[in-house]
Order: C-alpha cells, then sequence, then structure tokens
C-alpha cells in the first residue's frame, strides 16, 4: 500500500478537516447577511490577533499581490526605500520597489545570517527613507529577522513606514503589530494559517495609514487601501468579488488560533522548530540558518556527504513525506522542511522516520529510530 503523503514544504502546509470542510461548503452570495457577519469576524479577528488599532486587508491574491499591495499603499514613484534582505524573498522586494519606480538601497545579508540591526540604524541616519521593508523569515534561508528590534529601530524615525513580509512567519512567529512599530504587515493564507492558497492578507498600523491619505490619488487600482476600507469595515458592500469559501477557511482557521492562543501557538512553534532542528542535527544533517537566528516556520537543512538532493527527495515522497528543494545557492545540496501551521505530533513523528527510512534506503547506517528518539524527548521536554 502507498504511503498517503504529507505536504512538508514550507508552504502551501496541510489544511486541516475542519478547514478543508470550509471550502467544501456551498457558496453562498457575497452580500448573504451570514457571510457579511463571518467577513467582519475575521477582519475584527485579524486585527485582535496581531494586535492593531489601524485596519485589516483580505483579498483574492497570493503573497506576491500582499507585498506589492504594502508598498503601494505607503509609497509613491521617487520615494527612497531600504530593503533588508536575507535571501530569495528578500531580493523579490527589491524588484517589485524597483519596477515602481522607487529608489532601492539594499542591504543584504549572507545567506543562513542576519545584516545586523546597527547596521540598519546607521544607514537609516544617511538618508530620508520612506520606508523599510524586511522579510520576517526569508523561506529561502530559513533566516527569522529580528523584527521587534529592528521596530524599535525604525520607530526613531518618523517619516519611514516599516513594512514587514510576514508570509512565512505570520501566526507562528510573534508579531504583534503597533507594540512591535510594524507599520505594515503583509502575509498569505497558505503557510502558518494552514489555510490553502488564494488570499492575500496585510495589516496596517496607523503610520501606515497616514501615510496612505498623504498619498492622495495613487496608481494602483485594485491594491489601494482606499477602495477596500469601506468594505473591510462594512463587508456587504462590493468592490471586488471576496472569495467566499478561503474566507470562511480563514474565519475557521482563526478559530482554531483563538482556541490554541496566539501565545501558546508561538510557543508550540518554538518548541517543534527547536525539536526538529536537534533532531536532524542527531542524523548529521546540517541546519543552514545560524543559531540564534533559526525560523521556528521551516528549516533549510544541508545534506552530509555523499547524499544526492534529488534521490533524496524522490525516495523520501515514496516513504511519504513532500519536502522542497533549496533555492539559488542552497539547491542541490540542502532541502526545505516546513514545520508550521496546524501541525500535531503525528506529523512530526511521521516526518522524521520517514527522513531516516530514506537516508537508511540511501546506506547510511545506523539512523533508524535516532532521530525519531531526539525529537520525541525534545517534544516531551
Ligand atoms: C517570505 C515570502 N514572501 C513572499 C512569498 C510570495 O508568496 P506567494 O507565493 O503566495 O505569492 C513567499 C512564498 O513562498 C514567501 O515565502
Amino acid at each position: 500500500m502507498k504511503n498517503k503523503r504529507l505536504v512538508m514544504i514550507p508552504g502551501p502546509t496541510p489544511v486541516t478537516r475542519s478547514i478543508q470542510d470550509q471550502m467544501g461548503r456551498e457558496t453562498v452570495a457575497h452580500g448573504d447577511p451570514g457571510f457579511v457577519k463571518d467577513f467582519k469576524e475575521v477582519v475584527e479577528g485579524l486585527k485582535e490577533i496581531f494586535k492593531t488599532k489601524g485596519e485589516a486587508f483580505v483579498v483574492a491574491g497570493t503573497g506576491t499581490l500582499a507585498m506589492e499591495m504594502g508598498i503601494a499603499n505607503v509609497t509613491k514613484e521617487g520615494d527612497n526605500v531600504l530593503v533588508i534582505s536575507h535571501g530569495h524573498f528578500g531580493d523579490r522586494y527589491v524588484e517589485l520597489c524597483e519596477r515602481k519606480g522607487l529608489k532601492v538601497d539594499t542591504i543584504r545579508s549572507e545567506w543562513g545570517t542576519i545584516v545586523p540591526v546597527e547596521d540598519i540604524e546607521k544607514k537609516l541616519n544617511e538618508k530620508n527613507y520612506k520606508a523599510v521593508l524586511v522579510t520576517h523569515v526569508d523561506t529561502s534561508t530559513g533566516v527569522c529577522a529580528p523584527i521587534a528590534e529592528i521596530g524599535k529601530v525604525v520607530k526613531k524615525f518618523d517619516d519611514t513606514v516599516f513594512v514587514v513580509d510576514g508570509v512565512c512567519a505570520t501566526a507562528a512567529e510573534r508579531e504583534c503589530l503597533d507594540e512591535m512599530g510594524i507599520d505594515v504587515l503583509i502575509t498569505g493564507s497558505q503557510k502558518a494559517f494552514g489555510v490553502s492558497p488564494g488570499l492575500a492578507i496585510v495589516l496596517a498600523g496607523p503610520k501606515a495609514l497616514e501615510r496612505r491619505e498623504s498619498l492622495g490619488a495613487i496608481r494602483d487600482y485594485y491594491m489601494d487601501f482606499e477602495k477596500w476600507i469601506p468594505i473591510m469595515n462594512e463587508p456587504a458592500k462590493y468592490f471586488g468579488t471576496p472569495p467566499v469559501n478561503l474566507i470562511w477557511a480563514l474565519q475557521e482557521s482563526l478559530r482554531i488560533i483563538k482556541e490554541e492562543g496566539i501565545e501558546n501557538r508561538y510557543e508550540r512553534h518554538i518548541k517543534v522548530a527547536r525539536a526538529m532542528q536537534a533532531a536532524l542535527e542527531s542524523l548529521g544533517f546540517k541546519v543552514l540558518a545560524e543559531k540564534g537566528h533559526r525560523a521556528v516556520t521551516l528549516s533549510c537543512v544541508a545534506y552530509m556527504d555523499g547524499i544526492d538532493d534529488a534521490e533524496f527527495r524522490k525516495i523520501l515522497a515514496e516513504e511519504g513525506v513532500v519536502v522542497a528543494g533549496g533555492l539559488r545557492s542552497f539547491a542541490g545540496n540542502s532541502f526545505r522542511l516546513g514545520h508550521m501551521g496546524n501541525i500535531d505530533t503525528h506529523y512530526l513523528v511521521s516526518t522524521m522516520s520517514a527522513i531516516e527510512r530514506t537516508l537508511h534506503k540511501l546506506g547510511v547506517k545506523d539512523v533508524l529510530g535516532k532521530g525519531v528518539g531526539v525529537l520525541t524527548e525534545e517534544l516531551m521536554k
């Protein structure tokens, strides 16, 4: 019998039954009073969980649309922006901002490390930047940026809006907008929310909303906060047809988050990540992100000598676990394992056991039970 395939890539993540059920419901009119109430609850729930007095936007699209929406509402052509890039998705923000006619300065870290916060402050003192953009967890490196510390620095600059890409972080890594100085948080549905892909989610705090107002008319239409604010405040109104079933799915995800408690959810992710990372290291793999800056949502893992990437991932998939390949300079020598969202101990143990069986099949000695032992011990602490 074939193994069931667990999707352990860094998004989309496993979608739990009760969330799937929402997507299987009969679609109603977007003006249906029941749906309007549900949509309102989702918008309010996002603001409450991620703690902002500002606005939340939930629109059909992916994380990239959210990235674009985030920047389109707080800058205009010719503005200076600073991108802190810890990998592929930081670099995506560079390209996106350049396309928008922004003047982009970039500070890049070596992959697997972070840009020191002092370097960011130094750069901010050199020029007036209208926005600083940072990826909370870069999915290409497994590095987590110190958002709270960066937020403290950016707060010193009244004219600078702090935009955080939380696509691979939100609902797993701590993000409290107003308290952490995050002015715009952009994210998507398919990672730590455990919802299928298809929702672009943006939260904007008071400073970002003031900036939007000061810009007057902007070029972008679908992405304009001002078009969406009336809808998010009163979802009976229409601007673009909301993806009804995905919004129900997000409503169920938020219910699960509230039931678990967001603080407990953050703690669980830390525990799971550290347990997974310790277990992987016990098998001889190397976690590529430097200690102290490792994400809780995924691990980028380098192979030991003699393991072929394609062969490893093929056998692992046959053993029932799908992981993602490395990106760019990490391609071919590493894989990426997601461990975020609504996953329980069964997922973790099965994943680790499948990794061991794969290594065993590839001729690595004395691995069976080793990673599972470390993982279980760590999880039981
Ligand atoms: C950190 C980060 N930002 C942005 C994106 C882009 O999101 P999407 O693929 O949903 O457009 C991704 C996708 O994996 C991501 O990991």
